[in-house]
């Protein structure tokens, strides 16, 4: 089924339900000898991850990720990447008193009427569970998307807006208005008391954007990142920019006006005709009230007869905390994506971020050598306590650097420099011995 598969040119397709062996991802388009970010991506997961926070999940879930395919000694393959996560701490019965009813809210409705068939351990693949693929997917490419940057984080909760934005004031709630903290705190403790929840907005940057991504005109960047983002369990609107507020505007207010150091605002978020400026992207998401409340609600089951449910489990007071991650890397999916096209586009032409990663491959090749190195010292000095041969050798050492700055001369390399670094390299080698 297509809608499974992120329309991407790097073939990222999810799977798996939420209370199924486990959630995975398959990424079939990434290239081969890539650093694989394992670090990344098990930080993105712990981001995602319930019971982090009070208003969150209590659900223990470690979200352990599983590389099944397409990397060797941490470097991808070029073969598809496949990851799972299987599911724990499932509590199954807590379901199990649903059973054939419609929550309200959620897919149930609308997926029976679709399938025929109702998921009732936690709404299967509709859960919001399935985000995990979408986390893991989007830590890969952060590093093929450099030097973009996304940042997610809420600027509303409940009726709560936040006022300034306030450098270095760091919450588990994100907030970075410390005026309005203690009552986005209060409304949040109030829902969870009352077994209900809230919903909210998250703000969305894309800074260090380069002008020129997004494609006319079915692929048009704002068209792709409403997409990915809308995508998302429970997110309900999105606006780019001044959004909605430019309904009510003139125009000699909306546009932004040019001097020859750019555009003076960015009313337009970052985006005009579909194609980025240049500008920072600037989003809004509308994240709707999680739909499992503990409050008695009226809905019916599959047989047609009404009954009155009240969610018990544990669930988010407000989803907007665990969306960040997912919605950060929905765009960051959808970045790599224009990028990976534009690269199309450009031909060979090589910007400075091909350079800086061609650089940062080296330097990674340098690292191994070295490992190499001292791993053959090791044996050395293995061989030479075992001979009884002594450490120092003088002579040898000297023409080591002798033949090395022969070498660096033809090869047009400053000898003096070389020789530093042997004489550097060389003292390491002693010291290992030593030890
Ligand atoms: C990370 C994440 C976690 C979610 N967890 C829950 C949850 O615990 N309870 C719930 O009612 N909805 C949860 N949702 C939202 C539901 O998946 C979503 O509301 C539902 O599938 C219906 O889809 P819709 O709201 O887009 O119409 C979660 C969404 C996300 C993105």
């Amino acid at each position: 089924m297509n809608g499974n598969k992120i329309r991407s040119w790097l073939g990222v397709r999810g799977f798996g339900e939420s209370h199924g062996t486990a959630i995975g991802v398959l990424l079939e388009d990434i290239k081969p000898g890539i650093k694989f970010p394992i670090e990344e991506i098990e930080l993105e997961l712990e981001r995602r991850r319930p019971g982090r926070q009070s208003f969150t999940s209590s659900r223990l879930e470690s979200d352990r990720i599983k590389i099944l395919s397409g990397v060797i000694d941490g470097i991808t393959t070029g073969m598809p990447i496949c990851m799972v996560v299987y599911n724990e701490d499932q509590r199954i019965e807590d379901y199990a008193a649903l059973k054939d009813i419609f929550r309200p809210g959620h897919a149930d409705w609308s997926w029976y009427h679709k399938f025929k068939i109702l998921d009732w351990r936690g709404g299967g693949r509709a859960s919001g569970r399935e985000t995990i693929a979408r986390v893991a997917a989007g830590a890969i490419v952060k590093q093929l998307i450099k030097p973009i940057q996304v940042e997610a984080y809420p600027v509303q909760i409940g009726k709560i807006r936040a006022g300034t934005f306030t450098e270095g004031f760091t919450n588990q709630l994100f907030w970075h208005d410390p005026y309005t903290y203690d009552a986005v705190l209060q409304e949040l403790s109030d829902a969870k008391e009352a077994g209900d929840s809230l919903g909210g907005v998250l703000e969305i940057r894309i800074s260090e954007i380069r002008a020129g991504l997004g494609d006319p005109v079915f692929g048009k960047l704002d068209a792709r990142l409403a997409e990915a983002l809308l995508s998302i369990g429970g997110i309900k609107g999105i606006e780019f920019g001044a959004g909605f507020a430019l309904a009510g505007w003139h125009g000699s207010q909306a546009n932004d006006a040019m001097d020859v150091d750019g555009f003076k605002t960015n009313h337009c978020g970052g985006i005009l005709g579909g194609i980025s400026t240049g500008s920072e992207v600037i989003m809004h998401l509308v994240i709707k009230p999680t739909s499992s409340i503990a409050q008695p609600q009226q809905t019916i089951d599959i047989h047609g007869n009404e009954r009155e449910i009240e969610i018990q489990g544990r669930h988010d007071t407000c989803l907007l905390f665990r969306t960040i991650p997912v919605a950060e890397a929905m765009v960051r999916l959808v970045m790599a994506d224009c990028i990976s096209y534009q690269k199309l586009l450009d031909g060979d032409k090589k910007d400075l971020n091909d350079y800086r990663e061609a650089l940062d491959r080296i330097d990674e090749d340098i690292l191994l050598a070295l490992r190499r190195r001292k791993e053959i010292v090791k044996l050395i000095a293995e061989y030479k306590a075992e001979h009884k041969l002594g450490i120092l050798d003088v002579r040898r050492e000297k023409e080591m650097i002798e033949e090395l700055s022969i070498k660096a001369e033809l090869w047009d390399i400053d000898n003096n420099f070389v020789k530093s670094i042997w004489r550097l390299i060389i003292a390491e080698s002693r010291n290992l011995q030593e030890e």
